[in-house]
């Protein structure tokens, strides 16, 4: 890292962009440049966030344009940039129009930012992050996806509702693909360290997985006009703060697999340790028969979508 205080990139400047940026300013983790093609609306928005920092006591640097050469000396790079879903759209319905995007932003972005960590967030996510992978030829641990970070803490959300405990005690957590047949591993979640079970009955944590796995679509029928961005923002900033100090967290993330889990040639939610270097290793969960099942769906829902757009071949296993 440079000296001085780290910096980040944040490709986009729609609403998760502009989250994402509120959140990695609140916590104080890094500098910020905030790009979209719409110049103004990046401007305007790193502007406002700038002046918000004396209240907050933040020293931290908010700039925002159009201009590629923003990301110089970056860190991290976020690649945020895309277009949303729209009620009755699902995460694929995404897939060409925000894959030419994120490849043109993920081009220009590692011109200047060659040695950054790449964090992908559009959609559809897993294919999104290999396509920046190919795009940009950067080694697979320094560019991943955020997915199951904003899956988990949906999850761990209405656990802590439903059983009437503090979020701070709810440890859940989420994996596959980011699409409505993710995998919420109820058996390695717990409350305080103790089995759902002790607290919840079994139809309750099936509602709260059926309800994990709509989550963003809850969120893009209410809004009408987007889709999530507060809580997406927070989980990137997360995973942010876990490079830059590198935390060595292990949280899910988008990331490649080699041969874990039988899988080969693809991107997809799975848990890692996270720290200065990116994904520094993807961690194997052992499953029930029932729970291999649901991920290889899951998996398999990502390999149509890459191999239609050419990016790996084959079953991979
Ligand atoms: C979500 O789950 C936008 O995919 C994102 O809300």
């Amino acid at each position: 890292m440079r000296a001085g205080r780290a910096k980040v990139a944040v490709m986009g400047a729609g609403a998760t962009g502009a989250a994402t940026a509120h959140w990695i300013a609140a916590k104080e983790i890094a500098d910020i440049a905030l790009i979209d093609v719409a110049e103004g609306l990046a401007k305007g928005k790193a502007l406002d966030l700038y002046e918000a920092m004396p209240i907050e006591d933040l020293d931290v640097r908010v700039e925002g344009g159009g201009d590629y050469r923003l990301a110089e000396g970056a860190d991290v790079v976020v690649i945020t940039a895309g277009v949303g879903r729209k009620p009755g759209q699902s995460r694929d319905d995404l897939l060409r129009v925000n894959y030419e995007i994120v490849a043109s932003v993920a081009r220009q972005a590692v011109e200047r930012a060659p040695d950054a960590v790449y964090i992908v967030l559009t959609n559809p996510v897993d294919v999104l992050t290999y396509a920046v992978q190919k795009t940009t030829g950067l080694p697979y641990g320094r560019v991943f996806g955020q997915a199951g970070v904003l899956d988990s803490t949906r999850f761990r959300t209405f656990v802590a509702e439903a059983a009437g405990v503090s979020v701070e005690d709810v440890f859940a957590f989420v994996m596959g693909g980011h699409g409505d047949d993710m995998v919420p591993l109820v058996r390695y979640s717990t409350i305080g360290g103790l089995p759902l079970e002790k607290f919840l009955d079994r139809d309750t944590i099936d509602r709260i997985v059926a309800r994990t796995r709509g989550g963003g679509g809850e969120i893009v029928s209410l809004l009408q006009t987007g889709s999530a961005f507060y809580a997406p923002g927070a989980a990137i900033a997360a995973m942010v703060e876990a490079v830059l100090r590198d935390k060595r967290r292990v949280i899910p993330v988008v990331a490649h697999l080699d041969g874990e889990y039988g899988e080969r040639d693809i991107y997809v939610g799975v848990p890692a340790l996270v720290g200065r270097n990116g994904v520094e290793r993807v961690l194997e969960v052992d499953f029930t028969p029932e729970e291999a099942a649901a991920f290889r769906r899951s998996v398999a829902s990502v390999r149509g979508p890459l191999e239609s757009l050419g990016i790996a071949g084959g079953s991979g296993r």
